[in-house]
This record gives C-alpha cells, structure tokens and sequence, in this order.
C-alpha cells in the first residue's frame, strides 16, 4: 500500500508561547506562523489574551495581538462585517471569516490555520493567485451585443432579477474552494466552487447573451465535471451560500441543450 507523508519541511512545529499576565478573562489563540524569508519550518505560537479586554470576534483578538503582542503577525482584512471577503481563514477547523465568527462560538483553545491547500505567502495569508486567474478565465462581466436602451438601464423584471439572489451576495472568500477536495487534488484544471457560482451567476442573468458560449467554455471533463457533489463547499460557506446548487443547476443546462 503507498504511503504519504509530508516533506519535512512542511511539518508544523511548535513555537512561541506569549502570557497574558493578570488576564481577568484569558483565552488563548495557537496560530499558524511561517515566513518566507526564513529557513524554519510553520509554527504555532500560542497567544493569551484577555477577552475583558477584546472585542467579540475573532479578527478583534487577531488585531489586539498584531497591535498589542506581537507586531509581526501577518492576516488580510479589510471591512470587518463580512463584506470584502479578506479575513478567511481555517479556525477551529472549519474555513470562515475571522470578522464574523465569534470568540464564543470557539474552542477553548482556539487554532488558526490559513485557507488549507493553498501556497502561503506569510501567515494567514494565502496565495490566491490561481483562484483570481481562474475567476478572469469565466469573464465575470455582462456580455450582450444588444446595446441598451438609450436613456436607461437594460430592464429586467423581478422575476428574473429574482435569480439571481443566492448568486450576488458572494464576496469571492474563496472559503468553499479550499475545503472542495476536488479542488484539493486537480485545482491547477478544476475551477472549484467559488468561480463555478461566479460562472452561474451569469448564465442566470437574462441580460447576459453570452450564455451558449459560457457553457461552452466549461464543457470539459475538468473544469466542471470536477465536481462530485461532495457538499463541502456549502456546508462552510460564510455567507450560508449554496455553491453546489450553482453547479448543479449548470450541469443541468449542459443536459438540456444536447
Ligand atoms: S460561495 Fe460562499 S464561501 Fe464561496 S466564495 Fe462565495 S461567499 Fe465565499
Ligand atoms: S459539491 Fe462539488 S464543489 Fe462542492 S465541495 Fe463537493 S466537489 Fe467541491
Ligand atoms: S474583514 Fe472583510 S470579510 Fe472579514
């Protein structure tokens, strides 16, 4: 039978441990650490704070500590209210957004890894490179050779506008994509979840034209057919988004049109 084991390099250690001396309320965060500009191994320092001091989230302990203990930590975020999609991370487990998942729903000792199954380029921050490239490859944009009306926007009615919720409201987190395991294994050829809804969200729009030539694109063996409907993707999804239906719905329009 093969056996797998991780380079050694690849092999998270142990590191840092930094106190919260006199800590009325502490509570403890082990965090993922590497730098590339280092030769060392990942680690997890483990940091108390205290949460009488702290706001509820899990980004606010993460900002108290960047501030507070340790300068150097390295995590996105940008608009704290699960809007822009920049502060996902792997927290106790499970793919979500530091600035909506509360402290309180945590484990006692809470674990902080990045997004899994990405490159890292420091810390919490993953290498979101390939999933950008592939979210352009959809062409994520109105396509219609109609021109619209001359002094208002294309109409459409509220039925139609109505397919489109479920679709709109994702911010492109990436959280569904990195716990896809087909994305895992094949992610260089399979879109993943997060571009398929993009790709969906405009088949669905009746102002679009480009649809014939959309489905044409993710014909192929990889780029779609990838995705075995394994759930994980809708099962993290912060945004209680269902990438899987997204799929679906697209490899129903595939069988239709034959
Ligand atoms: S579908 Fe959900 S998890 Fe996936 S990218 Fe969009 S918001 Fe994030
Ligand atoms: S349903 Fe498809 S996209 Fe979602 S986790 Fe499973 S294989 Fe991945
Ligand atoms: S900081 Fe914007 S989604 Fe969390």
């Amino acid at each position: 039978m093969a056996e797998f084991s991780l380079p050694s390099n690849s092999r998270v250690g142990s590191g840092k441990n930094f106190p919260a001396a006199g800590a009325k309320r502490p509570r403890t965060f082990n965090i993922y650490r590497w730098d590339p500009d280092g030769s060392a191994n990942p680690r997890l320092d483990a940091y108390t704070i205290d949460l009488d001091a702290c706001g509820p989230m899990v980004l606010d302990a993460l900002i108290k500590i960047k501030n507070e203990v340790d300068s150097t930590l390295t995590f996105r975020r940008s608009c704290r209210e699960g809007i822009c999609g920049s502060c996902a991370m792997n927290i106790d487990g499970t793919n979500t957004l530091a600035c909506t998942k509360a402290i309180d729903d945590c484990a006692t000792e809470v674990k902080i890894y990045p997004l899994p199954h990405m490159p890292v380029v420091k810390d919490l921050v993953p290498d979101l490179t390939q999933a950008y490239a592939q979210l352009r490859s959809i062409e994520p944009w109105l396509k219609a050779d109609t021109p619209p009306p001359p002094d208002r926007e294309r109409p459409q009615s509220l039925e139609e506008r109505a397919k489109l919720d479920g679709l709109w409201e994702c911010i492109l987190c990436f959280c569904c994509t990195t716990s896809c395991p087909s994305y895992w294994w094949n992610g260089e050829r399979y879109l993943g979840p997060a571009v398929l809804l993009q790709a969906y969200r405009w088949i669905a729009d009746s102002r679009d034209e480009a649809t014939g030539e959309r489905l044409d694109a993710l014909e192929d063996p990889f780029r779609l057919y990838r995705c075995h409907t394994i759930m994980n993707c809708t099962k993290t999804c912060p945004k209680n988004l269902n990438p899987a239906k997204a799929i679906a719905e697209i490899k129903k329009l595939m069988v239709a049109r034959r």
